[in-house]
């Protein structure tokens, strides 16, 4: 479970989030909705670690985030999944070097095991066969699986 307590944040003393409590348990699907400019990415962020929060607390499974060391933070990172609003592909790279590339960065894998890892993501996405293609010749949609 990820629980939010009293959650603060804000930009050169304007407050975006004034107090957020939120429970997220496992295997639950949540949605955050609000107006535009409300808050959510900025929610999103603080919960990745990404943004350090004014105040309030963020909890995974009863560790609290800001208490982790980066390796521990960088374990935690390895579990979560970010999908962007414009899927956020290196438009000079294949769709297959865009998955590997955070295999390069973050496991020791060899060449041939990135790439076999690659693969085994793209037949799970329905996407076999586009692995050498670039995204602009690929659709939105399949932009998004790829991402
Ligand atoms: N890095 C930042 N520096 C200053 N202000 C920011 C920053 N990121 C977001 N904001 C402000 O926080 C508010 C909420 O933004 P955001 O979370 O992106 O909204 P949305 O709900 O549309 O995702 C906006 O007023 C935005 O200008
Ligand atoms: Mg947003």
């Amino acid at each position: 479970m990820i629980e939010i307590k009293n959650l603060r944040k804000g930009f050169n003393g304007e407050a975006v989030l004034k107090g957020i409590d939120a429970k997220f348990e496992q295997g639950k699907t949540n949605m955050i909705i609000g107006a535009s400019g409300s808050g959510k990415s900025v929610f999103l962020k603080n919960m990745l670690g990404l943004f350090e929060p004014d105040k309030g607390e963020i909890i995974y499974s009863g560790e609290s985030l800001l208490d982790m060391d980066i390796d521990r933070k960088s374990d935690l990172r390895k579990e979560m999944g970010m999908l962007f609003q414009h899927s956020a592909l290196f438009d000079s790279m294949t769709v297959e070097e865009n998955i590997m590339f955070p295999l390069r960065m973050f496991s020791r894998m060899k060449l041939a095991e990135r790439r076999e890892r690659a693969n085994e993501i793209l037949e799970r996405v329905n996407l076999v066969n586009l692995n050498k293609k670039m995204p602009s010749e690929i659709s939105g949609g399949q932009q998004k699986r790829v991402a």
